[in-house]
């Protein structure tokens, strides 16, 4: 099954980090992209947050000039959710709700063409809970990236139990004309990755709760002896506590309340604070001054 084609419209809904990252992936790869948020400036803001990037990108030679223009006036920002109406994919990337999620699709239903394909990149939401109730559940599936997308490969499909086969393939094709690794994985809760993950977060979390050691240590001892990437605090600081509060409670509830998944309250009282993370300039870590690395 071929992938979209390059001449396709593609529509992001929510132009928050993963919103603008997924834009930026698809005017890459050569599509013209529609993106809109709900909220007054945000879509000229991710818009300006990606023309950043793509300077970055011009900056390390890894990209032209020529193409920086080019995949610039691909990008632009819909007034209203009316104008998403040419788009053949459209990819919601708004807030991790449930019922703001069934709107939004509600309302898409009633704008796109009969074709179009409605993917959510829900990080732990139910696929077939977010379909139900849509005149087509059937072009209603999962398209999971992670942050940030125009860097990690991984995108995981996520099928609901109405997704139409062909869907998972056009966008299992898609993700791979896009440069990225798709994996197929039905809607179970937090899907592989953020369910693999939970404990990752949950006993880091434990660790400082119980005053055993402080993030740093953490963070220094599964960075640069485990080996990974990141250390638990600093990806938390990275996703945003309100997003990965909002992941842990989901799954938590989706498991009906297993205690394994049981949410932090050192994390919920970050997000009471605003204390988002990177984004907000504060989590685990203080980013406003980038010489202080103190821990709360
Ligand atoms: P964010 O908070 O950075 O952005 C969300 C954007 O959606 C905001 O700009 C907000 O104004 C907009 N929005 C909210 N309700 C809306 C509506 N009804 N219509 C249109 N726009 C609306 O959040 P982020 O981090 O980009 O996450 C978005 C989604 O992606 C969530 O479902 C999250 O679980 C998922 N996700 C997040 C990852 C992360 O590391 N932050 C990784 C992978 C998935």
């Amino acid at each position: 099954m071929p992938g979209l084609k390059k001449n396709a419209v593609v529509a992001v809904v929510g132009a928050g980090a993963m919103g603008a990252g997924i834009a930026q992936v698809a005017a890459q790869a050569g599509h013209e992209v529609l993106l809109f948020d709900a909220a007054e400036g945000a879509a000229t803001k991710g818009r300006a947050s990606i023309l950043a990037a793509l300077d970055r990108l011009v900056e390390k030679s890894r990209l032209s000039s020529v193409e920086r223009d080019a995949v610039a006036s691909r990008l632009i920002v819909a007034q209203s959710v009316h104008s998403l109406a040419p788009a053949q994919l459209v990819i919601e990337a708004i807030v991790e709700k449930l019922d703001v999620k069934r709107q939004v699709f509600a309302a898409l239903e009633e704008i796109v063409g009969a074709d179009t394909v409605l993917a959510t990149n829900t990080s732990s939401l139910s696929v077939t809970a977010i379909a139900a109730g849509l005149q087509h559940p059937n072009r209603v599936a999962g398209l999971h990236f992670f942050n940030p997308a125009p860097v990690m490969k991984l995108v995981e499909i996520v099928a609901g139990l109405a997704s139409d086969k062909g869907v998972l393939e056009v966008l299992e094709a898609t993700a791979r004309d896009w440069g990225k690794a798709p994996v197929h994985v039905t809607s179970t809760p937090g899907f592989i990755v953020n369910r693999v993950a939970r404990p990752f977060y949950a006993e880091a979390l434990r660790l400082l709760e119980e005053g055993a050691t402080g993030c740093a240590t953490i963070d220094a001892i599964i960075r640069d002896t485990g080996g990974f990437r990141m250390g638990p605090f600093e990806l938390m600081d990275l996703i945003g506590h309100d997003v990965n509060a909002a992941v842990t409670r989901s799954v938590f509830e989706a498991y009906f309340y297993d205690p394994r998944f049981r949410p932090s309250l050192v994390q919920q009282e970050l997000v009471s604070a605003g204390w988002l993370g990177r984004k907000s300039g504060r989590g685990f870590y203080d980013y406003r001054d980038p010489s202080s690395r103190a821990e709360p």
